[in-house]
């Protein structure tokens, strides 16, 4: 069977001027990615700041153009598909954000926002109709429909973004890109959030990219995780697999870093030196060999390592991924 959506090598890349002297330069944000979403499943997407994950995100629903690789919408070849024919297919792929607070129109009756989605696609033959359809969407996910008249400033962060998920689900989608849905909630709130979109995903059956940079919250909600450094996908599995054993450095510190559930105890931080290095000048070979602990000279700098399947459905991409020193390494 096909998957619901499928990418093959996709890249998005983007031109920019800088310097005094306005030189054209390449932000690589995503490259040769390859992934696959299948009906009802959540992968989860993981990975620090400005690791190209809300551009892949968007490219993936063509919010972005990729510069490149090919698009599948349940089989169907949709990378070059005109905006016409994009558009019925719009309504099938949605998005919800961090910040349901900018993604939200301040001006606009919590009612209208999602009521809006349902008039762009004609999913309601009349006003009576419409809002049966609003109350009840918003109902489903934890409203009261007498805040229905409400403005988005009215509502705390984690309502907000219930609103955001109700917009979404007005037109009945078959995948949601949740670009980092939680990440601005309080710690007590985001569970309910995470909650809510599991109980959605059993009754309607919706599949997501749960986008993230903490690996525990992923953990919880996705089938399969992919782990992404400076627009690759360093390592892919499904959870039990990647949290059982992680083979990628990055993808070991990352959840090394995972926060204490014990709210005194002081937070880990990430066991990395340094920062993501800039797309712009991403390091040769292993982009991640100036980080990596166990990099190897001569290889790990010149070599880019290729994505292998060391198990079934489990990816990596590094030359000592399988190294006995590496898995016998202790875990936290
Ligand atoms: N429109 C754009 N033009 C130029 N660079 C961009 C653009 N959008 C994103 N980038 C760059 O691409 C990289 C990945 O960004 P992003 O996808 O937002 O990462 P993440 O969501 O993981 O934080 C970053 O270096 C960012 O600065
Ligand atoms: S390929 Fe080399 S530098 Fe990259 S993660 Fe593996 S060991 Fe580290
Ligand atoms: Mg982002």
């Amino acid at each position: 069977m096909a998957h619901l959506l499928e990418a093959e090598k996709i890249s998005t890349h983007f031109d920019v001027t800088r310097g005094a002297f306005g030189e054209r330069a390449t932000v690589r944000a995503v490259n040769e990615v390859s992934l696959h979403i299948d009906p009802g499943e959540t992968l989860g997407l993981v990975g620090e700041s400005g690791c190209g994950k809300s551009t892949l995100g968007r490219s993936l629903l063509r919010l972005i153009e990729p510069t490149a690789g090919v698009l599948r919408f349940e089989g169907r070849d949709i990378t070059r598909l005109p905006a016409a024919a994009l558009r019925p297919l719009r309504r099938q792929m949605q998005m919800i954000f961090q910040d349901p607070y900018a993604s939200l129109n301040p001006r606009m009756r919590v009612s209208d926002i999602v009521g809006e989605a349902l008039d762009i696609h004609q999913l309601a033959a009349n006003r009576r109709e419409r809002d049966e359809r609003v109350m009840a969407l918003l109902t489903r996910v934890g409203l009261r429909p007498d805040q229905a008249s409400r403005y988005p400033h009215e509502f705390s962060g984690g309502q907000r973004q219930r609103v955001g998920i109700a917009r979404a689900l007005a037109v009945s989608p078959r995948l949601i890109v949740a670009d980092e849905p939680i990440s601005a909630l309080d710690v007590s709130i985001q569970a309910q959030i995470v909650n809510l979109l599991r109980d959605l995903q059993d009754e309607l059956g919706i599949a997501y990219l749960f986008v993230a940079h903490d690996l525990k919250i992923v953990q919880w909600i996705s089938h399969r995780v992919a782990v992404m450094y400076l627009g690759r996908v360093v390592e892919e599995a499904p959870s039990k697999a990647l949290y059982a054993l992680p083979r990628h450095p990055y993808a070991r510190a990352l959840l090394r870093a995972v926060p204490e559930p014990d709210p005194t105890r002081k937070r880990r931080r990430l066991a990395l030196e340094g920062d993501v290095p800039s797309p712009l000048n991403p390091p040769a070979g292993c982009a991640f060999h100036p980080r990596c602990p166990i990099a190897e000279r001569g290889r790990c700098d010149t070599e880019v390592p290729a994505l292998r399947e060391l198990a079934p459905g489990h990816r990596v991409a590094c030359h000592r991924a399988d190294d006995p020193s590496i898995l016998a390494a202790a875990m936290p």
